[in-house]
């Protein structure tokens, strides 16, 4: 298959992660017979430095003759200043909101050979499998803004706006994940005090009933989903949630696998068209030493080949080369004790796992 992907490292360590990224899919491409080829361009901080746009239309319009995007991180502590007109973050954002990819998959599988690097107990750690389906160009996020005065006067203010739509379109995609996978739902919000959660619950409760589904739907308030994501995180297959609810909850459920440097996203829209990028970011403090853990961009890649290239086959092999290299003691510090590689080394290993 002929494939052509855009490939933005962005900031931090994500060019560090990308490349191994990268590396991975050209060794998928050689072995499987695949054509790929790579585009890069700049996006976030650098982006601003470079041209003074976190993302510039040529970039976008790279994207756009591609078939999905390999995105490392944004951001960093030279643009982080609260009072910058222009902000690496952005960048992702219009990136997010002009291929209009409304779901963002982030799944939590714990590997076997990672059960001591997560800070929860061991017990509690038996059968965890979720995948939590955030809404992506909704909500906090993207609703009016606005900032005025100063002094004591100085306010500001965010929105949380939803339509039925938006709502609709991104439960109706996370009932459909659930079908193929425990059929249980879990809808989370804040329907006893916000508006938009209460359109959100009534919205999914009729989503749900109209496609006559065998997946159960449960409702969960945001603040009591945080505690059992921690007390009883087994019992979660499929959440579906609003922008800022999905962003703050994944952080958290990836201490369930050890490390945020191992969640891997898809965002995702309604054609094959993908961004494939790690949950976690940019780790200025970590930055150009190569130590940062590759395998959340690896198994963003993983998803990549899965969602918008078709290649269901090729995506279970890097997944079972990751798990195999863990099997084999490989591990970044943030992994916690082990054999402690580096970014490249730990490529090089999963590299060399992947066969037909
Ligand atoms: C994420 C990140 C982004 C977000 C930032 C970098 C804008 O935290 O993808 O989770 O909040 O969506
Ligand atoms: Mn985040």
């Amino acid at each position: 298959m002929q494939a052509r992907i855009a490939v933005l490292p962005g900031d931090g360590i994500g060019p560090e992660v990308t490349r191994e990224g990268v590396k991975v899919l050209q060794r998928v491409a050689e072995l499987f017979g695949h054509d790929f080829a790579f585009e890069e361009a700049m996006v976030g901080g650098c982006a601003i430095d470079a041209a003074g746009t976190p993302l510039t239309d040529e970039t976008l319009e790279m994207c756009r003759r591609c078939d999905a995007i390999l995105l490392g991180a944004v951001g960093g502590p030279k643009w982080s200043d609260p009072n910058a007109p222009v902000r690496p973050e952005q960048g992702l954002l219009r990136l997010r909101k002009a291929f209009d990819l409304f779901a963002n998959l982030r799944p939590v599988k714990l590997s076997p050979f990672l059960r001591a690097s997560s800070p929860l107990r061991d017990d509690l750690l038996d059968g965890v499998d979720l995948l939590v389906v955030r809404e992506l160009t909704g909500g906090l996020y993207f609703g009016p803004m606005h900032h005025e005065g100063e002094g004591r006067d100085e306010q500001a203010y965010d929105t949380m706006l939803y339509h039925a739509w938006e709502v609709e379109r991104v439960v109706r995609l996370a009932c459909n994940l659930a079908k193929g996978r425990r059929g249980w739902l879990t809808s989370v919000d804040k329907a006893n005090v916000l508006e938009s959660s209460r359109l959100w619950r009534r919205v999914t409760e009729r989503v749900m009933r109209e496609m006559e589904t065998e997946v159960e739907l449960e409702h969960l308030l945001v603040d009591a989903c945080a505690m059992h994501l921690l007390r009883r995180p087994a019992d979660f297959d499929v959440i579906v949630t609003a922008n800022l609810f999905g962003d703050i909850l994944t952080d958290e459920a990836s201490m369930l696998a050890g490390s945020l440097g191992l969640l891997p996203s898809a965002s995702i829209g309604e054609g094959t068209f993908g961004l494939y990028e790690p949950v976690h970011g940019s780790a200025p403090d970590i930055a150009g030493q190569g130590v940062a853990n590759p395998l959340a961009t690896i198994l963003s890649a993983a998803m990549l080949l899965r969602h918008s290239l078709g290649l269901e086959a090729e995506a279970q092999v890097v997944e079972q080369a990751v798990e195999s290299t863990l099997e084999a003691g490989y591990r970044t510090a943030d992994l916690g004790p082990g054999r402690h590689v580096s970014t490249e080394e730990m490529g090089r290993a999963v590299v060399e796992r992947i066969s037909v």
